[in-house]
Order: structure tokens, then C-alpha cells, then sequence
């Protein structure tokens, strides 16, 4: 999708201008008949109205003044969602987004709703069946806005995009290695380095858990390790995110049942995606800020030497863990990605994973579960970049009282809690491997739609790209 900045405004070019409503619309409709229709019907309980010119067409679009930002902002975001299905019945293929009275930044959501609901992953379809949308550029006319915003906003969406392709890839064609090969492409492209540690060097390393998931695939694990360190960068200490990068998870011996279940687990490295984006968003739009990417990968099969209830396996940090379910894999590939964290003495570690149906059932797909033991600013200025980007947090606690669920006879940890809490003795088990500011960020229920949902779409929604940068952007400034 481009998107740029547009200076004149032609007379035949399709076109959305945004207004509050009430409104005069003088300046923007000669045709007294015209604007009487457009004026009648935004009075109305309609926010948006369609003008068909034939040779083009014209959506009036109009957004409450009140309320707050945040939330004008998803309203903004909301309506660009709205109208383009009015775009595709017109095979609009160029549109201009007028900022007719509301706020630079009203534009600019709605220009990011607008490109986020365009996305299609149409890869695998054969070319007659993959109707592709007709909507190929945003122009931003805006007066509010330099050129600089709009390629920050180009390049957000693209690393959205990219992010959603890689969940909606299938293991068939992105395994642990072909994961790690994206990751590197995106390196290239936007300006990061990335370094990835194969089988051998995992296994000189000695991550067990990694290892311990990865031993019922016949494919090999991977590690890859992101680094944006710009020169100009405001941080002494890096910021560290880690991503579960579980390619495609069965559960392993504790075989989940396909339907419903399993049969959507190729998004269980939407983590790992969400990293990669984010990274690939700061890079793009040269944040000051030095991050590393942590990206622990395998997928969870029940092969003949798959990891099995029972064993007991000595982690990167050296925890013994007693396996007592092997589809609760997540946390332990993160468990080493935590520990091997440690070594950059971080100022802070954000970890993004689709961990457990527990915070999927507490929240559904309307945000994220986050825990931590971080301050209490960081969390509520993470808490503030979700609710501002609609990638929202619901904080759970973080008591450590979770973590007796976790006591094992035979070993430091046991890898499940009991019935209830399930996503906090989650994080609690990941909490063990780490000794700096930490927190959790349970994206198993908005990470994947299994139907549209808002400018997220369907299937992989990219969530965590926009609030990690979002949290970084207002970090640097
Ligand atoms: N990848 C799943 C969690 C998941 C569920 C992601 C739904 C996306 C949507 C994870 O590895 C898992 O299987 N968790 C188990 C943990 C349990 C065995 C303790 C779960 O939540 O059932
Ligand atoms: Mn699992
Ligand atoms: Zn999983």
C-alpha cells in the first residue's frame, strides 16, 4: 500500500473528506442540491455519506469532536473501515483522504484504519481466485501533516503487513529455519542485523527447553537475535523483546484435538512476528533507540523421540523442569530466550507470545493479557501506547502466591499450574528466568481472527506491532 502525502486535489480523483459534523460544507460542495443531501443525511444517525460522480466518487465522513483522543483516534481508525468496502464496489484504485476539519492526527488513524482493512493474503490462491482489492494508494491531503508522518505511517503499515504474513504463512512453507530467513530479509530491508544460532550452536549453548520442544520435529530449531542499535540511540542499556516463535504447535504428545484447536496453530509465532515487526518499524523509521529481538523457533510435534509427561529437563539457566503437559511448549523455549536475555543487562524486557487459552477464554480477541513486575510507570505508559494504537492491555496480577501451583517433587519447576490462573502461572513460570524488568504480554486471544474483526481483518492481525512502537516512539521523544 502507498501512502504519501498529496498536494492538489484533482477535480476526477476519488475522495474522503473528513468532517465534524454540523459542519458547513461549502468549501467542499458547490451543488447546493448536493450538499443539502450530504448535510441531511450526516444530521442524521449516518457518519458517513457516498456522493457517486460517476468518473469518481466522494465519501463525506464525519467524527465527533468530543471525547478523547484515544478514543477519537479508534473512531477515526474505525471508519476508514467503514468506507472501504464502498472503495472496492467502486474499484478505487487511488484515494485522497481530505482533512476537512478534524485533527492532523483524526487523518492519519483514519488513513492506518483504512490501508490496515486492505491487507489480503492471497499467496496461495490460484490467480483466478484471488480477487485482489482495487485499492492500491492513500493520498493524504492534510496541511497538518509533513512528509515525514506519512512515510512513518507508510512504513508502520508495511511492517504490519509483513507481520501478518508471517502468521498467516502455514509450517508447510515456515518452518523454525524459513522464520529465520524472513526475519533476515526484513533485516536487510529496513537497516537491523540479525544473527541466528542453528541446531548446533542452540545445542552447544545448552538451551533444554528449546531443545526439549524441538526434539519431536524432524525439522531443526532456530534462534534468531535482532539488533537495531542506532548511533544516535538514547539508551545506554538495550531494551529487549522476545517472541514466541513456536511455528506450529500440535501440543505434542498432549496432542490437542484438531478441530478449533489445533487446527489454527500455525499463528503460534505471532510473538515472534509481532517482534519482528515492531523491529522492522523502528528501524524503518530510525527510532533512537537500541532494541534487541529475541526470536526462540521450533514447531511442537509428537514424533518417536518427541519430549514426553515426565521428563525432566535442565534449562539454558541450568532450572531443572519437570514436563508434566508438552503443549504448554511455549514457555519453554521462552524460559531460555529469558535467561539468555540476561546477559545484555536490559533496562527492560517485553515478551510477546501466544501462551496460553486461559487469557484467550478471560478476554477474547479485544486485547492483550499483560503481567509484569517492571515499575509501575513503564506498565502504565505500556498501558497507555495500547489504548492509544487499540492494541489494549488488561492488566492481570501478578501475586506471587500463583507461583505455588508450580512446585515440583522431582524438580525446580513443574511446567503447569493446576485449573485455575492459567495464564498467570504462565507468566509466573517465565517470570522464574528472569532478573531484570519484565512483562508479559499474553497474545493468544487478538492475535489471530478466526473471523474478520475491525481494520485487524482476518487471520494473523499483526497485533503488537503498532503498541510496541507506539510505547518506543513516546519513549524517544
Ligand atoms: N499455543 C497455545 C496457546 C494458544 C491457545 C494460542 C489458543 C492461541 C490460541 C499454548 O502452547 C498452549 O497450548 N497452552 C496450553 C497450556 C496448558 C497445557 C497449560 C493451554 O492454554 O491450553
Ligand atoms: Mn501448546
Ligand atoms: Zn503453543
Amino acid at each position: 500500500m502507498r501512502i504519501s502525502k498529496s498536494r492538489k486535489i484533482g477535480a476526477n480523483i476519488s475522495r474522503i473528506v473528513l468532517i465534524r459534523k454540523e459542519q458547513e460544507l461549502g468549501a467542499f460542495i458547490s451543488d447546493t442540491g448536493q450538499r443539502s443531501y450530504v448535510q441531511e443525511r450526516l444530521s442524521g444517525d449516518k457518519n458517513r455519506v457516498l456522493l457517486n460522480h460517476l468518473d469518481h466518487i466522494e465519501i463525506f465522513v464525519s467524527l465527533d469532536g468530543e471525547d478523547t483522543t484515544t478514543h477519537r483516534l479508534e473512531v477515526a481508525r474505525k471508519a476508514g473501515f467503514e468506507v472501504h468496502p464502498w472503495l472496492s464496489d467502486h474499484e478505487v484504485a487511488s484515494v485522497s483522504v481530505v482533512n476537512g476539519g478534524v485533527d492532523p492526527e483524526e487523518s492519519v488513524a483514519f488513513a492506518e484504519g483504512l490501508a490496515l482493512t486492505n491487507y489480503q493474503f492471497l499467496k496461495y490462491l490460484s490467480p483466478e481466485k484471488a480477487k485482489q482489492n482495487a485499492l492500491t494508494e492513500i493520498l493524504l491531503a492534510d496541511d497538518g501533516l509533513t512528509d515525514d508522518h506519512v512515510v512513518k505511517l507508510e512504513n508502520l503499515v508495511k511492517a504490519v503487513y509483513l507481520t501478518r504474513d508471517l502468521v498467516n504463512e502455514p509450517l508447510s512453507y515456515l518452518t523454525a529455519v524459513q522464520l529465520s530467513i524472513e526475519i533476515e530479509k526484513m533485516g536487510k530491508e529496513a537497516g537491523f542485523s540479525v544473527e541466528v544460532f542453528n541446531k548446533k550452536k542452540i545445542e552447544a549453548l545448552k538451551m533444554g527447553g528449546l531443545l526439549a520442544v524441538n526434539k519431536g520435529s524432524t525439522d531443526p530449531p532456530t534462534f534468531s537475535i535482532l539488533t537495531w542499535k542506532p548511533e544516535k540511540a538514547i539508551n545506554e542499556r538495550p531494551l529487549v523483546l522476545v517472541g514466541k516463535g513456536v511455528v506450529y504447535d500440535t501440543g505434542g504428545l498432549s496432542l490437542k484435538p484438531t478441530h478449533d484447536s489445533m487446527d489454527y496453530m500455525k499463528c503460534d509465532m505471532g510473538g515472534a512476528a509481532a517482534v519482528a515487526g515492531a523491529i522492522f518499524a523502528m528501524a524503518k523509521n530510525e527510532l533512537p533507540i537500541w532494541v534487541v529481538g529475541l526470536v526462540p523457533a521450533t514447531d511442537n510435534r509428537p514424533d518417536g523421540n518427541a519430549y514426553v509427561p515426565g521428563d525432566v529437563v535442565t534449562m539454558y539457566d541450568g532450572t531443572t523442569v519437570e514436563v508434566l503437559n508438552t503443549d504448554a511448549e511455549g514457555r519453554m523455549l521462552l524460559a531460555d530466550a529469558l535467561s539468555y536475555a540476561r546477559q545484555y543487562d536490559p533496562e527492560l524486557v517485553i515478551e510477546l507470545s501466544t501462551l496460553t487459552g486461559s487469557a484467550h477464554m478471560a478476554i477474547d480477541k479485544y486485547g492483550m493479557v499483560g503481567m509484569g513486575n517492571a515499575s509501575r510507570e513503564v506498565m502504565e505508559n505500556l498501558k497507555a501506547s495500547g489504548e492509544y494504537t487499540a492494541e489494549r492491555v488488561a492488566e492481570f496480577p501478578f501475586w506471587d502466591e500463583y507461583k505455588d501451583q508450580l512446585k515440583s517433587d522431582v524438580a525446580d519447576l513443574r511446567n503447569i499450574g493446576g485449573k485455575y490462573g492459567g495464564a498467570i502461572t504462565a507468566g509466573k513460570f517465565l517470570e522464574h528466568f528472569t532478573d531484570y524488568p519484565y512483562i508479559h504480554l499474553d497474545i493468544a486471544g487478538p492475535s489471530f481472527n478466526k473471523v474478520p474483526f475491525k481494520y485487524f481483518g482476518k487471520g494473523g492481525s499483526g497485533v503488537g506491532v503498532r503498541i510496541l512502537y507506539n510505547f518506543f516512539l513516546d519513549r524517544s521523544q
